[in-house]
């Protein structure tokens, strides 16, 4: 069958993004340093210091499988997104979908990291030479906040503020648009934490909301201030269902918000449905 050049552009950005293309190159060492003992970090820091002042560079060889990586289970080393190939696949059905069914809406991720899940958002609206429509791309860029026990206390004891490799800045995100020729007035970037930006974020209406916060608080936080804004017939996509905190944001939502439409499985953790 011949496939049409928007399909295999997109097909190839899938690939790219997730840097499933390639084999896992070895993975600088200091990239884990945050999984070390408090004394033993400084320590790594200063040798690694000395190296890199020679131009030489300690690395570990990944033991992520091809599978893993595909199915998003890890988080990788070099890949613009960590949620893995059949979400990459969802993200450009739902997107798609929107478009071809006139969905009134823009598109947003809340949870971006380096960005990836967002470029391939906006590399489909160049697919279809669309210009009227916009991706947010909402993110604190320091990582995820300590958990706000007062407000939820589902997130009691969760440790992903300590995650240091989930601290993207927003120069790094705004280079890898840069690199695929995608940053332009079409990508807004929502610079904060949820709580603070979410209540007064500038679209009307989406048709796209990708939720991918991990934490109950974040994804409470996405649902409450944006699923309003949501078009009938747009989608809400749950990166996290399989992380026990989202999963009862997500339940607790529905049941608050009388929520039925049916939530379909994208994969081992990946969930949509769409607004009726
Ligand atoms: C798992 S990563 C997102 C992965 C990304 N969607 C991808 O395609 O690879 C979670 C992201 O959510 C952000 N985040 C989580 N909770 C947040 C909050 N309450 N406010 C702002 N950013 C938050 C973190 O900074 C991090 O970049």
């Amino acid at each position: 069958m011949k496939r049409k050049p928007e399909d295999l552009y997109l097909d190839l950005m899938k690939k790219t993004l997730s840097f499933t293309l390639w084999p896992e190159p070895p993975i600088p060492i200091d990239t884990f340093n945050y999984r070390r003992p408090p004394l033993i970090r400084p320590f790594v820091s200063f040798i690694l210091w000395v190296l890199r002042s020679g131009r030489l560079q300690l690395v570990k060889q990944a033991a992520f499988t091809t599978d893993e990586r595909e199915e998003g289970k890890v988080w990788p080393g070099y890949a613009d997104t960590m949620i893995g190939l059949r979400r990459l696949d969802n993200l450009q059905f739902c997107v798609e979908t929107a478009i071809r069914e006139g969905v009134k809406g823009d598109f947003i991720e809340t949870g971006v990291w380096r960005g990836g899940a967002c470029i391939l958002m906006r590399a489909i609206l160049a697919a279809y030479a669309i210009e009227d429509r916009t991706v947010y791309v909402a993110d604190s860029f320091e990582g995820l906040p300590p958990p706000d026990l007062e407000k939820f206390p589902d997130d009691k004891r969760d440790k992903h503020h300590t995650r240091t490799l989930l601290a993207v800045s927003q120069n790094e995100v705004e280079n890898n648009f840069r690199r695929f020729g995608l940053l332009d007035g079409q990508v807004v970037f929502l610079k904060g934490w949820f709580k603070d930006t979410l209540p007064n974020a500038p679209m009307e209406k989406l048709a796209v909301l990708r939720l991918d916060g991990d934490m109950y608080g974040s994804t409470m936080d996405a649902l409450t201030n944006l699923y309003p804004k949501l078009s009938k017939g747009g989608f809400c996509i749950i990166d996290d269902y399989a992380l026990k905190r989202c999963r009862k944001a997500v339940d607790d939502f529905r049941a608050k918000n009388n929520v039925r439409a049916e939530m379909k499985v994208v994969d081992w953790t990946g969930r949509y449905w769409r607004k009726e």
